[in-house]
């Protein structure tokens, strides 16, 4: 009898606990509840990886501005903001769908709401950025195979519009390292209307091109980060 309940409890325990990282509340690198609305600097769990996320314009006057990762550790880069899409809830929940915005002043017109773009839609840039990121060596691979040149590079840029499937984000736990918590932040254009690509959501994570630029945008590797108040760290 004892034992059928232990098994019982365990089993509970265990679905409850699997269960739960999707609709848990995102915690700060403080361990306070990460709120909507409040800028927190993104960073990298895993140290001797960079610094934080931020903005970035590499060329004169282009835009919409990059999401890039600062090179050097120190620098925190710029905080940004979570907004969820559907429910106006004071704390950001995993899983659920966000915007994430830019909390600085932004040189360009448009929103500092971050949405993927595709590098291969725009041809003039795009195929440098293309044959930079995807393989070092790409132009003498690019003839046999063509899948490689389909799949093009989508990267995270502002500009983007609430609500909508590129700039459709969510976070989940991650179990990186146990014992740390930290999260990826993934981009599910389904949970903000699309049908495009069933329930695919992407992984959101540094890629770097042949000089050694980090550009966030969606790929198959893990980007553990994790997420600092801007207005200062508690410990
Ligand atoms: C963003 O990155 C792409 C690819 O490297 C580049 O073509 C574009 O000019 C960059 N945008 C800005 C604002 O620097």
């Amino acid at each position: 009898m004892k034992t059928t309940f232990s098994s019982i409890f365990l089993t509970l325990f265990l679905f409850t606990t699997t269960i739960s990282p999707l609709t848990a509340i995102i915690h700060d690198s403080s361990g306070n509840k990460l709120l909507h609305g409040i800028p927190y600097y993104i960073l990298p769990l895993l140290r001797g990886s960079g610094g934080g996320l931020t903005l970035s314009q590499t060329t004169k006057n282009a835009c919409p501005l990059n999401i890039t990762q600062e090179p050097f550790e120190v620098n925190r880069g710029t905080p940004f903001t979570f907004n969820p899409i559907v429910l106006d809830e004071q704390f950001i929940r995993g899983a659920y769908p966000l915007s994430i915005e830019a909390d600085v002043i932004n040189p360009c017109s448009g929103s500092k709401i971050w949405k993927v773009e595709s590098t291969t839609s725009s041809k003039n840039n795009g195929d440098t950025f293309v044959t930079s990121v995807t393989v070092r060596d790409s132009n003498s691979k690019k003839k046999d195979d063509d899948d490689d040149d389909d799949k093009g590079v989508d990267i995270v840029t502002t500009g983007g519009e609430f609500n909508k499937p590129e700039s459709c984000f969510q976070i989940v736990e991650d179990v990186m390292m146990p014992g740390l918590q930290s999260y990826q932040i993934q981009n599910c254009p389904f949970k903000c209307g699309s049908s495009d690509d069933g329930f695919t959501c992407y992984n959101v994570g540094v890629v770097t091109d042949v000089d050694g630029n980090g550009y966030l945008g969606r790929t198959d590797a893990m980007f553990p980060v994790v997420f600092e108040s801007s207005y200062g760290t508690y410990v």
